[in-house]
């Protein structure tokens, strides 16, 4: 049977990139492309189509910051599905965005400046508004929009045979510092979409506590910077262009191996048609028994020390 997968903020940017690649994957995928805007989601359809003619490629029109779209969306996946095998909670907003120049020249000058320019802690300051349901509009789209979403979807999400995933893009612009569970919108705030982005990852955790035994697993995933619609809002393509080089060097020397999971093995991967992949392996072991093998090797490497110091002093 095909597998199912509706993408939210799929007519550009990372989510166009991912139906991409997800078909490049899985050739007879059923995609579903959950979007606001139609014409847009016709045009990307009938090109994923043209080059992936094996798969079903659909859409459904939604916009995650009204929740009567939501709604009505919902009703509609539950009458053309009878289960969804992944879900990515992509779709997202910056409106709005201003740099905040004078942290910009503070950060260039000081030791933080590659974390500022990896992560935009400070940079980006956004004007948010009010939904017509009353809500902070990043809160609605990039966080509640989607969590309304996935409860009116649960009965195509839990499944006791098989299990679904959810997959939010998230953004390493994700900072507790901005976030408040006495204001979960940030409605008093400067960095709604920092605070947005928090906000999912908290959710993501969270939906694994409340969903893993109903056969939901929930993931979190940030794209890197990408020039996309949301990014040339900050600054100008040509900008991006010429930041290029200067972002490259930062990417290189932030590459912090302890960001990388101690008990996961990296795997490379080529598929049958040769192209290359990297995927993860969890490592069968305990900390505890590495910990005593690291104190038997320790061991005997003092005893090898000894007996060839004995051994050269002998001879
Ligand atoms: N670009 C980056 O460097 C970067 C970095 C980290 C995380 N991200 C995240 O990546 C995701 C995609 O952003 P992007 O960079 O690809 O920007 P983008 O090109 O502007 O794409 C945003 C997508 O979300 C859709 N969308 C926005 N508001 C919506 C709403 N109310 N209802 C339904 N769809 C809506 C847009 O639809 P329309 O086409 O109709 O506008 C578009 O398809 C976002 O969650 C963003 O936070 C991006």
């Amino acid at each position: 049977m095909r597998k199912a997968v509706l993408v939210t903020g799929a007519s550009s940017g990372v989510g166009l990139a991912l139906c991409k690649r997800l078909l490049e994957e899985d050739h007879e995928l059923h995609l579903c492309l959950a979007c606001r805007n139609r014409s847009k989601a016709e045009a990307v359809c009938e090109a994923l189509l043209a080059s992936h003619p094996l798969a079903e490629v659909s859409i459904v029109q939604v916009d995650v910051s009204n929740l009567q779209s939501v709604f009505r969306a919902s009703e509609e996946l539950k009458q053309r599905f009878q289960r969804l095998d992944y879900v990515y909670l992509n779709a997202g907003i910056m409106p709005n965005p201003q740099l905040n120049i004078k942290a910009l020249f503070s950060g260039l000058f000081s030791r933080k400046v590659i974390h500022m320019f990896s992560t935009a802690e400070g940079l980006l300051t956004q004007e948010d508004q009010i939904t017509a349901d009353g809500l902070q509009e990043v809160f609605e789209t990039n966080v509640f929009g989607h969590f309304i979403l996935i409860q009116e979807l649960a009965p195509l999400l839990c499944h006791s045979d098989s299990p679904s995933q959810l997959i939010w893009t998230s953004s390493r612009n994700a900072r507790k510092s901005n976030f408040c569970l006495e204001d979960i919108q940030h409605s008093r705030g400067q960095e709604p979409y920092s605070s947005s982005k928090y906000a999912v990852d908290l959710l993501s955790v969270a939906v694994n506590r409340n969903f893993n035994s109903r056969g939901l697993y929930s993931s979190v995933v940030c794209p890197g910077t990408m020039v996309t619609n949301m990014t040339c809002g900050i600054l100008p393509p040509f900008v991006w262009t010429l930041l290029m080089p200067i972002i490259w060097l930062v990417w290189l020397f932030h590459q912090k191996p302890e960001s990388l999971n101690p008990l996961t093995k990296y795997l490379s991967a080529t598929t049958g048609f040769g192209s290359n992949y990297v995927m993860t392996q969890k490592m069968d072991l305990d900390e505890d028994t590495a910990e005593k093998f690291y104190q038997n090797l320790l061991e005997l490497e003092k005893h090898v020390r000894a007996t060839i110091q004995k051994r050269n002093h002998q001879s």
